[in-house]
């Protein structure tokens, strides 16, 4: 069985393929940009709600610290969702604004995402049985997480 980390870790470069690819268009193909980009933001949404979900509640109970690196990524992640909708507005309304915002939600994502990856998930892999995990991956795949 996969573990969590390499879960994770997979939908971390998904979402950040879509980005590049966001940007890769969003001179000559307007349209195709914004999809791109609507198609990343419902990743990254249903991303969040897993780890807000499932895997930080989880990581809360065994380790008995709820304040300490879930609260620390929870409050990024309401930074990254505003920088989200502030590149969507942008993207009609003031579109050189974009890319400064854009380079500040890579920055943002590649430290959040390095520090999920290096210390949160293995800290959760190492905590969960098989039975435990076989439960949260069954639980993100089936969409039972709100
Ligand atoms: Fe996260
Ligand atoms: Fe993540």
């Amino acid at each position: 069985m996969i573990t969590l980390t390499e879960y994770f870790e997979t939908d971390h470069k998904r979402l950040d393929l879509l980005l590049a690819q966001f940007k890769s268009n969003l001179e000559n193909d307007k349209t195709r940009a914004i999809g791109l980009f609507e198609a990343f933001e419902s990743g990254l949404r249903k991303h969040i709600l897993w780890e807000e979900s499932v895997l930080f509640p989880f990581f809360e109970k065994k380790s008995q610290f709820s304040h300490g690196p879930t609260h620390v990524m929870t409050n990024e992640h309401i930074e990254i969702l505003q920088l989200v909708s502030q590149i969507q507005h942008s993207l009609t309304d003031e579109p050189n604004k974009s890319h400064v915002l854009f380079e500040e939600l890579v920055n943002l994502l590649t430290k959040h995402n390095h520090k999920e990856e290096n210390i949160l998930y293995p800290l959760v892999d190492q905590n969960a049985s098989e039975t435990e995990r076989s439960l949260m991956f069954m639980i993100m795949e089936t969409g039972q997480v709100a």
